[in-house]
């Protein structure tokens, strides 16, 4: 790997971070750490240029930490996914998420196809459509949960089955499959089980293709019957990219939103004000919104790319195929762009943070995870009233997940609403 192959491993393991001592999620149990920065990103933000450092599966990469280094690359097109030997090209982590795609010869071309077949359904003004739905469903589980008493885990009890069921309903998965999808994206998504992990990848391709088959015969408004018709009548992209895009959608839409909503919670218990207090008014839940997607962070937010093209940066040479990663946790609190990087202000505005990315793999879902978020926060509080952490709350990180979020979150209330009409 460029300038850092002249290194000895004892010299590399002396002179480059490891991102596993970087992978810092806030403390849950200790909320006065929660808001902090882990110390290592305000260091290698001083280091000009991009860190070496050795990845969580043992790999070489170059690690971005600046707010405006990591746009610059989100930006340049030299910069990819794939490379030219992906079952040999370095790893980020051992969880079958964002590995390296064959390439990198039709890359950009390809991605701009599967935009073009994948972009329409989750468009701002398709997914404004879907607000009722997105609000019936979580008035269903709110339901059940005060049915079942005055407490609740709202990790697995409300956060995880809500995102499961938004992004469910738009792709059009039947509801026995729903259970084995979010247990198929947490073996996928397990930071130490490569091989149960890309099994299991396999065979969430498998029923996707076998859904796609079904939906032919029996065609309604969803993302499968859209995608299957279009397969049958020759698409722009292979039957092998379409069910690809399909599973990156569902892993992609499901864990990243119910951790957002579990992280959320935890923030605004930690505020002074009060939670309840603490969330604004309808009008004001965009710009709260934008400041959990910069602050919140679980499992450190790491963005791996493949240089397609060798590429210099400042005094670095990085060689076509090294892998690079981008640390959207340091970019979001760099204070060159945001003050007060570690203050949650939920009016902050503008708030260029790169939460959902930017550029050319600027997230598809943006639109949707917004709603969700927007819908979460106000509708838990107004119909759940006195709601506080259990006292014996004592939240789980899920260390094991690439993509961080709580596996509990015990909350009690004191009586109940109904959903407002
Ligand atoms: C709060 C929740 C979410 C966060 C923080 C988030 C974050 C991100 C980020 C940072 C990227 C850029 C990755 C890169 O540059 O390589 C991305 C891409 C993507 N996201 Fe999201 N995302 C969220 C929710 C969703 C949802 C609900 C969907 C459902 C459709 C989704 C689908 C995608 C897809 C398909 C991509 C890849 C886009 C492409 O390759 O062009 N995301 N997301």
């Amino acid at each position: 790997m460029g300038d850092a192959a002249n290194l000895q491993p004892e010299d590399l393991l002396r002179s480059t971070e490891r991102v596993t001592d970087l992978n810092v999620v806030p403390t849950p149990g200790h909320s006065e750490d929660m808001f902090s920065e882990p110390h290592e990103f305000v260091r290698l933000r001083q280091h000009p240029g991009p860190v070496p450092v050795v990845t969580m599966a043992g790999h070489r990469a170059w690690l971005f930490v600046r707010h405006a280094d990591v746009k610059a690359i989100c930006a340049d097109r030299r910069i990819g996914r794939s490379h030219a030997n992906p079952e040999g090209a370095p790893r980020l982590w051992s969880a079958a998420l964002m590995h390296a795609r064959p390439g990198p010869a039709n890359e950009m071309v390809d991605h701009e196809r599967w935009r073009a077949v994948f972009g329409p359904t989750f468009s701002a003004r398709s997914i404004e459509l879907r607000e009722r739905q997105v609000r019936a469903r979580l008035d269903e589980l709110l339901d059940d949960v005060v049915k079942r008493g005055t407490t609740a885990d709202l990790s697995s009890e409300l956060a995880r089955p809500f995102a499961l069921a938004v992004i469910s309903d738009v792709i059009g998965l039947p509801l026995a499959d729903r259970p084995l999808f979010a247990a198929w994206s947490d073996e996928m998504r397990h930071l130490r089980r490569r091989e149960a992990a890309m099994a299991t990848s396999a065979v969430v391709s498998e029923r996707l293709d076998q859904l796609l088959d079904h939906k032919r015969q029996h065609s309604c408004d969803d993302l499968l019957s859209q995608v299957g018709t279009l397969a049958a009548q020759g698409a722009p992209l292979t039957r092998l990219q379409l069910i690809d895009g399909l599973k990156s959608i569902f892993l992609a839409g499901f864990d990243t939103v119910a951790s957002r909503m579990e992280y959320g919670i935890l923030y605004l218990f930690a505020s002074s004000a009060g939670a309840a207090s603490a969330v604004p008014e309808a009008s004001k839940m965009p710009l709260m919104v934008e400041e959990l997607i910069r602050t919140v962070v679980p499992g450190g937010s790491w963005i791996p790319r493949y240089a397609l093209a060798d590429v210099e940066y400042g005094a670095t040479r990085i060689r076509r195929g090294d892998l690079v990663v981008l640390a959207l946790q340091g970019a979001n609190r760099d204070p060159a762009v945001f003050d007060e990087a570690d203050t949650f202000r939920p009016d902050r505005s503008p708030n260029p943070h790169l939460g959902f990315g930017y550029g050319k793999f600027y997230c598809l879902g943006a639109s949707l995870a917004r709603l969700q978020l927007r819908i979460f926060f106000p509708t838990l509080f107004a119909r759940l009233p006195g709601m506080a952490l259990s006292p014996d709350c004592d939240p789980e990180v899920d260390i094991d997940s690439a993509t961080g979020g709580l596996s509990r979150l015990m909350v009690t209330w004191s009586g109940s609403r109904y959903p407002q009409q």
